[in-house]
């Protein structure tokens, strides 16, 4: 599983970065809004800085129509690195601005998709990645880990590079269930990356490891 962060929280990302096997980082404009930066450039430039050439910053865009996503688009590229990924919502003008951006070779990141038909469109463009909302897809008693299933079919019967990228995570089960369903990305927010090692379980077995040390060897370690 190809773990991506969804927080534009830069003491969080600096953070998770010491530990776990991290492959990018997305935002949206309410990430943004949580994190409460002065500048927006800023902080994308800051979370940019953060990342290796391998890991990839998807940023989206906030207006409706095709010219002004244009615009953001070739603004995001000019002011953050031209290895940015678009994050693009699947609406009619977002495809007019995702065909645009793929014959432009700009990388794309297709977002807040509801349903199958969404994410079918966005492969016919050769989208890089695409994101299914899994909680909000649950919330209106839709299958996300079917449509998973089916959009992953897709990819693998049209031979596409499309990677599905599991988006809006409340829970591990939920990022689990979509990992398994074909979802080789999955972008995972601070709340559910917080309950990741979050296991009394696992503390209670380091604890007795340390004190049988202990009670062994007295305060001693290894014999370096
Ligand atoms: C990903 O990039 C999405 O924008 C995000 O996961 C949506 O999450 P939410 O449903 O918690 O807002």
């Amino acid at each position: 599983m190809k773990l991506i962060l969804d927080t534009a929280d830069i003491r969080k990302i600096e953070r998770y970065l010491e530990y776990l096997p991290v492959y990018g980082v997305t935002t949206n404009p309410s990430i943004i809004k949580k994190s409460n930066p002065n500048s927006f450039e800023t902080s994308m430039k800051n979370i940019k800085s953060l990342l290796s050439k391998e890991q990839s910053l998807h940023i989206q865009t906030v207006s409706s129509d095709f010219n002004a996503i244009i615009r953001e688009a070739e603004y995001i590229i000019d002011k953050i690195g031209n290895d940015t990924y678009i994050k693009v919502p699947v609406t009619i003008e977002g495809l007019k601005a995702i065909k645009y951006l793929k014959d432009n070779s700009f990388n794309v990141t297709a977002t807040a998709i509801y349903n199958e038909i969404q994410a079918q469109l966005a492969i016919g463009y050769n989208v890089d990645f695409l994101a299914p909302y899994v909680n909000r897809m649950l919330n209106l008693d839709t299958d996300p880990f079917r449509i998973i299933s089916r959009i992953n079919s897709t990819i693998v019967r049209e031979n596409k590079s499309t990677e599905i990228l599991g988006a809006s995570f409340k829970n591990i089960t939920q990022v689990l269930n979509a990992y398994h369903a074909g979802a080789n990305y999955l972008t995972v927010g601070v709340d559910v990356v917080d309950k990741f090692l979050d296991d009394k379980n696992i503390n209670y077995a380091v604890e007795a490891f340390a004190s049988d040390w202990k009670e062994y060897y007295g305060n001693q370690t290894f014999d370096f």
